[in-house]
This record gives structure tokens, sequence and C-alpha cells, in this order.
């Protein structure tokens, strides 16, 4: 489903990707964890084009990303839903309007079937009451709540979370973390997260990677490498659990 094929990217002398590789099959969750600063969204960027590798190969559903065209480019991105980091929401739009957004800038989607796709996707981020409230007027948890289902409007067969915890209260975090894995699991959706929290690597991981300098210095299911021997595996991610 995501090939990651040995992928190099500098930003002038600083090597960023330095050989990066992973995979990711159909319906599977690759959580990664890393350093701030280390380069995660910039492979999240690659995934959906918005960066270039300078070697290496990134293949999404069999297709070469470098090689797609504009169109290509456009149906990729309809078909990979992404969560930012901070949920990039537009202040002076309604949650509806700020969800029905990708679909009237892709789509020909009559009115009728936009309304139809949003309010069930408020559905299962459970917000339909919220539909007619500006961003500025709900919490933080609702905000990426509204960013989740902005990502999931276009039917995405793939999602990309950028520290889906960023800016959230434990509790709402665990909220956020248990809806990303209903998704897996009731959906089938194939994921690649970023994020800084155990618990949410815990919570939605088939497959953990620590991601530093360049490469990942490990990957598994997530309690084999929260109790690895790997020294830095281990200062990074902090104690192991029991
Ligand atoms: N478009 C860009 N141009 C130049 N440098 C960039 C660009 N995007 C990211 N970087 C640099 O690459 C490094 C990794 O960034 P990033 O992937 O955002 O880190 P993080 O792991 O915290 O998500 C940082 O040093 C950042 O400044
Ligand atoms: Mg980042």
């Amino acid at each position: 489903m995501i090939e990651f094929n040995d992928v190099f990217k500098s930003f002038g002398t600083q090597e960023v990707l330095q050989g990066t590789q992973f995979t990711v099959e159909k319906g599977q969750s690759l959580v990664i964890m890393g350093p701030s600063g280390s380069g995660k969204s910039v492979i999240l960027k690659h995934l959906i084009g918005l960066l270039q590798p300078d070697r290496g190969a990134i293949r999404i559903m069999g297709k070469d990303v470098a090689k797609l065209d504009r169109d290509g480019l456009q149906q990729l991105r309809r078909d990979m839903g992404y969560l930012f980091q901070h949920s990039a929401l537009i202040n002076w739009l309604s949650v509806f309007d700020n969800i029905a957004l990708p679909l009237r800038e892709t789509t020909s989607m009559s009115e009728k079937d936009i309304e139809e796709r949003v309010m069930h996707v408020l559905g299962l981020v459970r917000l339909e009451e919220a539909r007619i409230k500006l961003p500025g007027e709900i919490s933080g948890g609702m905000q990426k709540r509204v960013g989740l289902a902005r990502a999931l409007v276009t039917k995405p067969s793939i999602i990309l979370y950028d520290e889906p915890e960023a800016g959230l209260d434990p509790e709402m975090s665990t909220s956020v973390s248990r809806m990303m894995r209903r998704l897996k699991e009731e959906h089938g959706m194939t994921s690649v997260t970023v994020t800084h929290s155990v618990n949410c690597a815990l919570t939605v991981a088939d497959t953990l990677a620590v991601f530093e300098k360049g490469k990942f210095l490990i990957s598994g299911p997530p309690t084999e490498v929260l109790n690895s021997d790997n020294q830095r595996v281990r200062e990074f991610l902090g104690a192991p659990i029991d």
C-alpha cells in the first residue's frame, strides 16, 4: 500500500532523510516516534507529494509519487487524508463549511450530496451538534476532531496523522487515539501516525518505529519496541512497560 524505499532528502547541507525505509500494508497502522526536528513531518510530506526525494522512491497504491502529473497528484491527495499538527481550521467558516471545503474545492458534488457526506463524517467523530459553530467556539479536542472529519470527508483509503495529541489534555488525547483505532478497526483505514505519546502508540500501532538521524533505529510490534534493549531507544521512550 505504502512503500518508502531508501529515501534521501537534504535541505542545504542538512541531511534529514538518509536512506529512510518502510512499508505499510493495507489496513495496517504504522506509528513513528522520534525527537523533534528529526524529520518526521518531512516523511509525511513526501507521502502526499508536498516534498520530492533527492534519491529513492515512494510508491503509494502502486504509483510512484514523484512521477505523478497534476491530475494524478490531486487524485492521490483525495485518496489520502492528512490531519495536521495544528488543526488548521479556517476561523471564519463554520464546522460544517470547514469540513465541506475539500469537497467543494476538489469535486463537483451537489450541495445535497455534500451535506450528506459531511453529516456522515460528523457522525463518525460524534460532533453532529457542533455543525453551525465556529472553530473558536469549540474546545481544542473538538477542533482536532473537526480536523479529523475534514481529513476523512473525501473518503481516503490512507490517513496521515501528524501529532494528533498536540495541544490536547490527556483525556482528550486518549479520546482521539480511540477514535483513530476505531477508524482502523471498523473502516479498515491504513494509516501513518507521528506522535510523542506512548499511549497513542500503544492504542493505534500495529508497528512502532523510532526515527532518528535520518533512519529508523528500530521497528516492530509496540510492546517489543517499548521493551527493547537498545540504549538509545530506551532513552528516548523512557522506562519500559512491565
Ligand atoms: N521545506 C523545508 N525547507 C527547509 N528545511 C526544512 C523544510 N522542512 C523541514 N525542514 C527541516 O527539516 C528538519 C526536520 O523537520 P520536521 O520533519 O518538521 O521535524 P519533526 O520530526 O519535528 O516533524 C528540521 O530541521 C526542519 O527545519
Ligand atoms: Mg513535525
